[in-house]
């Protein structure tokens, strides 16, 4: 099977093509990904060259790229999106376009050409904040809290409405919140990984009592895995484990993993519309047969570890956001430590 994955130069993406690619020998994909400030070519340098995998630098707003990019293609994992809170609070205009424009270019281009699988990759931040002792199911209204969820909102039931007017045989996939190797530094875990490495501070917004379920992603390869294969067309699936963490809790996990003290830690100001807590139900995908492998405390040192091995491929990146992301620091000028970057989700 040729497979068209979107986006599979960032975090998950990456993670998922080479997952794809170990267990699916016969596959071919492609990859089209407009490389932005999160989209890595060294994500996959791994597997480039292997003549299994094209990257194919490209928009998913630009038509002529996505035809060109699902030729022939007999699935789409849709991943690519602009993913950062923060900078849809400053920003919200990029996330509308790459999110919402870019993922109705891709839904119809895949109804012209009668693809007979796409997999959107939705979030569980669309529901908005859970109440406590609330799960969300996929039957739950959406209530989205950041311009960003927002957007992912506005592309979850566009993917949907295709499924209902045009029988397109779409998944929608919400993930909890993702950690392990490759993530951007931006992204809470590995910006506090990389801080604690360097002894810089470690923004904790507001109290830091954000309670946020942790997956990690080899875990949310396979559930993507499952879904593309046995998900029901027009079928919604939440991935989340029963992991429920504080983020002063995980800041503290981070901090013993690495034998730093926690006088790293600086409270930041919250940021506007802080969901405080998010929770999914997951047993229509664990009716598939889906279980999380790893414990979070397994998964949490596997990735510690990769970011101490892996110095090279982050210290460009956080070298980069350090320059670019001043602008939006600016809010809170005086909050943060000198260095820092703040932290998203
Ligand atoms: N990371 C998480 O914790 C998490 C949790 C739930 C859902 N998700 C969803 O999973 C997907 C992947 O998330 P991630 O964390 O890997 O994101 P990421 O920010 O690491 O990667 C996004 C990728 O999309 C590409 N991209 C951005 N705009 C594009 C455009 N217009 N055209 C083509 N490519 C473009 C980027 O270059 C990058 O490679 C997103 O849809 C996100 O909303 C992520």
């Amino acid at each position: 099977m040729k497979l068209l994955v979107t986006g599979g130069a960032g975090f998950i993406g990456s993670n998922f093509i080479r997952h794809w690619l170990s267990r699916h020998p016969q596959d071919d994909i492609r990859n089209l990904d407009r490389l932005t400030y999160a989209g890595n070519r060294a994500n996959l340098s791994d597997v480039d060259g292997g003549g299994r995998y094209a990257l194919l630098e490209g928009d998913i707003c630009d038509g002529r790229a996505v035809a060109e990019a699902m030729d022939g293609c007999e699935a789409v994992v849709h991943f690519a999106a602009e993913t950062h809170v923060d900078r849809s609070i400053t920003d919200p205009a990029a996330f509308l376009r790459t999110n919402l424009e870019g993922t109705g270019q891709l839904l119809a281009q895949a109804h012209q050409r009668k693809v007979p699988r796409f997999l959107h990759v939705s979030t569980d931040e669309v529901y908005g904040p859970a109440p406590e002792g609330v799960a969300f199911r996929e039957t739950d209204p959406l209530t989205p809290t950041s311009p960003y969820a927002a957007s992912k909102a506005g592309a979850d039931l566009l993917a949907q409405a295709y499924f209902r007017t045009y029988r397109l045989p779409v998944i929608v996939a919400r993930p909890t919140n993702n950690f392990g190797p490759f993530q951007f530094p931006e992204k809470l875990i590995p910006l506090f990984i990389t801080n604690a490495m360097a002894d810089a501070a470690l923004p904790v917004y507001g109290d830091g009592l954000q309670r946020r379920n942790w997956l990690f992603v080899e875990d949310t390869c396979r559930a993507l895995e499952l879904l593309l294969e046995q998900g029901e067309p027009g079928g919604v699936y939440n991935i989340g484990t029963a992991s429920e963490c504080a983020n002063l809790d995980m800041t503290h996990a981070i901090l013993r993993a690495l034998g730093k003290p926690e006088t790293l830690i600086r409270r930041v100001a919250d940021r506007p519309g802080h969901d405080r807590r998010y929770a999914v139900d997951c047993r229509r995908l664990q009716a598939l047969g889906w279980k999380p492998r790893a414990t979070f405390t397994e998964a949490l040192t596997a990735t510690v570890r990769w970011y101490q091995a892996n110095q090279p491929w982050w210290q460009p990146l956080k070298e980069r956001l350090r320059e670019d992301s001043y602008h939006w620091l600016d809010r809170s000028a005086g909050t943060s430590a000198p260095g820092a970057v703040r932290a998203s989700r």
